[in-house]
């Protein structure tokens, strides 16, 4: 049976290559795709999708639970993907409100439609129903070198606003599954990268001040370790799970690849001198800048449940995931470009730089 989706935040970086993933792999899926476009989300993510047919882009908030609710009867959506969030942790530490309504009220809401159309109304002749929540590591806090890698069973422990607004989320999402009975999955990941990531996070922002030869802003020692994993691979599997995880359940995903933030900067640093572009060395663009507050030092990713359960892997290494990255990012300048000079990006840079002593 073909799904009906509803995904949220499809405008956004993993949304929109989400919705690509599921266009290769299953051309058929009906896939409404509800975005609010803020900051983040572009319609540019979205140009020339292989099936446009199969693809209705709806400009709306998650919050608006009677506009999701007609979606979900108008569409007979059987499954949602939610993607939506306000999900930059420096911008959760300048002003948190937006994450607690977007992230907290916004999954509640997306919820309460859900229950009201799928279980109240049984308004969708579908028997294969599913809530698919998209989560992230951050919710387990930070680990100690020593520590072993985050399991499904890691007591939530939070340390931004961000990562607390999402642990709110999980655990929304959780209860309506307990309570209500709604079916649900959820999937925690770590830190993504690939195409179309808006260059506020590390790897774009560090490729597109490279190539045009800005300081490249390292928070504090650069020592921070993350779990890298390539777009695609996440699109994967989340599919992987909806089609296979187990209703209530959640699993983590994650890339196996854990080098120290330094040493992903001076990767694609030696990436860029190898194509002989101008601003070579790019090494001595590198600047060691004021840390982030509260900045978690380490995150791991144990994947042992969705492997042997579901049979999913990382495909993706990261020396090839980084080149094939920055040559996606000098090959779509028009991209970039339009991305930087829309809303509020000088502003952020700003904003986040200057009162680090580099701007
Ligand atoms: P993103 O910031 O690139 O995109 C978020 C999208 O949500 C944007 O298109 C935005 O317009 C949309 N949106 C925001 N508020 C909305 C609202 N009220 N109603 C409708 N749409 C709204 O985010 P991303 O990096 O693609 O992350 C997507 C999801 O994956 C988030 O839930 C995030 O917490 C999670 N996640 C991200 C990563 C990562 O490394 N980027 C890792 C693990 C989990
Ligand atoms: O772990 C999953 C999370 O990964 C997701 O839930 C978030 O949505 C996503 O934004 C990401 O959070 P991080 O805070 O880890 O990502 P970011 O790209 O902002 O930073 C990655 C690391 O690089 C982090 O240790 C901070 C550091 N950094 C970041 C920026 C933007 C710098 O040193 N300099 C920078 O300019």
């Amino acid at each position: 049976m073909t799904r009906k989706l509803l995904v949220t935040g499809g405008a956004g970086f993993i949304g929109s290559n989400f919705v690509r993933y599921i266009q290769n792999v299953s051309p058929e899926t009906q896939i409404t795709n509800l975005d609010l476009l803020t900051y983040a989300g572009s319609l540019e993510n979205l140009r020339d999708l292989p099936v446009p047919q199969n693809h209705h882009f709806v400009h709306a908030d998650i919050r608006d639970q009677s506009q999701v609710e007609n979606l979900l009867r108008q569409n007979q959506i059987d499954t949602i993907v939610h993607f939506a969030a306000e999900s930059h942790v420096d911008r959760s530490l300048q002003g948190p409100s937006a994450f607690i309504q977007t992230n907290i009220d916004g999954t509640f809401l997306l919820l309460e439609a859900a229950r009201k159309v799928w279980l109240e109304e049984k308004a969708v002749d579908s028997t294969i129903i599913r809530f698919h929540h998209i989560s992230t590591d951050e919710v387990y806090g930070t680990l100690a070198p020593e520590d072993p890698a985050f399991e499904e069973t890691t007591p939530y422990a939070p340390n931004s606003p961000y990562a607390a607004s999402k642990a709110s989320s999980d655990h929304l999402v959780r209860s309506y599954n307990h309570s209500f009975g709604l079916p649900v999955t959820i999937s925690n990941c770590s830190n993504n990268y690939g195409p179309y990531q808006f260059p506020e996070k590390l790897i774009p922002l560090m490729i597109l001040n490279a190539l045009t030869g800005r300081p490249l802003p390292i928070y504090g020692d650069g020592m921070q370790i993350r779990d890298w994993l390539y777009v695609e691979d996440h699109c994967e599997a989340i599919w992987t799970i909806i089609e296979k995880g187990r209703d209530g359940e959640s699993y983590n995903i994650g890339g196996e690849n854990q080098p120290p933030n330094i040493e992903i900067v001076k990767t694609i640093c030696q990436i860029l001198d190898e194509k002989g572009l101008q601003n070579r060395p790019h090494e001595q663009l590198i600047t060691y800048v004021q840390d982030r507050p509260g900045h978690d030092r380490r995150y791991a990713m144990n994947i042992n449940k969705i492997h042997n359960e579901l049979g999913w892997q990382p495909k993706h290494d990261l020396a090839q995931g980084l080149r094939d990255t920055v040559d996606w990012y000098i090959e779509n300048t028009d991209w970039l470009n339009a991305i930087i000079k829309e809303k509020d990006y000088q502003q952020w840079v700003q904003i986040n730089y200057q009162q680090r002593g580099n701007a």
